[in-house]
């Protein structure tokens, strides 16, 4: 195959493939931030459109006028070194970067973090080989990649890491900012509009960076005083014969690593799962929470996600048990 066919065949599956699921791009923003960024990105492609037209028509336009006719030997005037063009040239670099520097400052003045104030959510975000804990500090609630915050509140995160450097990244709801072990981070976003966005780590992280995502559910306010509401109650107690089987079980197998108390403050290995069932994925927001799935995940976590902390041998009627109880945790 030609390279010219190559590259195009390339082309082509890129504008295909990307058409492939949601798109959580920060050209569809849903919050004030990501808006203004997507309005300085738009000014500025449009600027460097024209710019590229104008260049490209004079380039044109010179190669068409000067170009050896054959009869004609004589050169094109040669302008090489005059002051007045290099003067010009000078002054138009210097009048758009000065455009553009004036757009990105104001665009960074719109979207700097607004004052604190009491109505805020304060949230902090710890960054976990491959996942996300998220610590709602005012509510005595711990959670993990799946976040929930309500429309139009104004949630103050601050960002630390537990290992190595991560990046927290929702595109539609604001900028990208690392987060950094040994150095608190801090960042501000709020939602326009209800509905679930999704987020990734953005700062290579090790074998399973691309498998830590966030997915952020922009619920109403009644609908987050509810999630909240359910968040802070305690784990559900087992009643059932394979219910308390499965308790039993976690409180040996599982219990140093995942809490099943809703605060626990504690730095565990893996996430809170006082209500695991009330989120739609696991295993940093890349597969469903269903039991199939769950299922898979108990029987071997690692083909479903390699190299990451969980490794049990359980047996079938384990499992089960197991699963019963998880089943409880809504
Ligand atoms: Cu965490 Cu990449």
């Amino acid at each position: 195959m030609k390279i010219f066919h190559k590259c195009a065949l390339l082309v082509w599956l890129g504008i295909v493939l990307s058409g492939c699921g949601p798109s959580p791009t920060f050209l569809s923003p849903a919050s004030l931030i990501a808006g203004h960024q997507a309005a300085l990105y738009r000014d500025i492609l449009i600027e460097s459109i024209l710019i590229f037209v104008l260049i490209t028509a004079s380039l044109i336009w010179i190669l068409v006028r000067d170009r050896n006719r054959g009869e004609n030997k004589t050169l094109a005037p040669q302008i090489y070194g005059k002051m007045a063009v290099v003067g010009v040239a000078a002054l138009m670099i210097f009048l758009l970067d000065g455009a553009d520097f004036v757009w990105m400052a104001k665009t960074m003045r719109a979207i700097a973090a607004p004052a604190a104030s009491a109505q805020d959510i304060n949230l902090h975000v710890i960054g976990h080989r491959w996942w996300w804990e998220f610590d709602y500090t005012d509510l005595g609630i711990k959670t993990a990649n799946e976040l929930h915050i309500p429309v139009g509140a104004t949630v103050q995160i601050t960002l630390d890491s537990i290992d190595v450097i991560h990046s927290f990244w929702v595109p539609q709801l604001s900028g990208k900012t690392d987060v950094i072990p040994g150095q608190t981070n801090h960042m501000w976003l709020t939602a326009d509009q209800t509905g679930v966005f999704i987020g990734q780590c953005a700062e290579f992280c090790g074998l399973e960076h691309a498998m830590m995502r966030i997915q952020v559910v922009v619920d109403s306010q009644d609908g987050f005083n509810a999630w909240v509401a359910n968040q802070q109650k305690p784990a559900a107690q087992p009643r059932t014969e394979d219910e308390q089987a499965g308790y039993k079980l976690m409180s040996t197998l599982c219990a140093s690593c995942h809490s099943l108390n809703p605060a626990e403050t504690d730095a565990k290995v893996g996430p809170n799962i006082a209500h695991l069932f009330s989120r739609s994925t696991f295993a940093g927001a890349t597969y469903d929470l269903n039991e199939e799935n769950l299922r898979r995940w108990l029987e071997n976590t690692q083909p479903m996600k390699p190299g990451n902390d969980m490794d049990l041998k359980l047996t079938p009627t384990e499992i089960e048990q197991i699963l019963a109880y998880l089943n409880l945790l809504k």
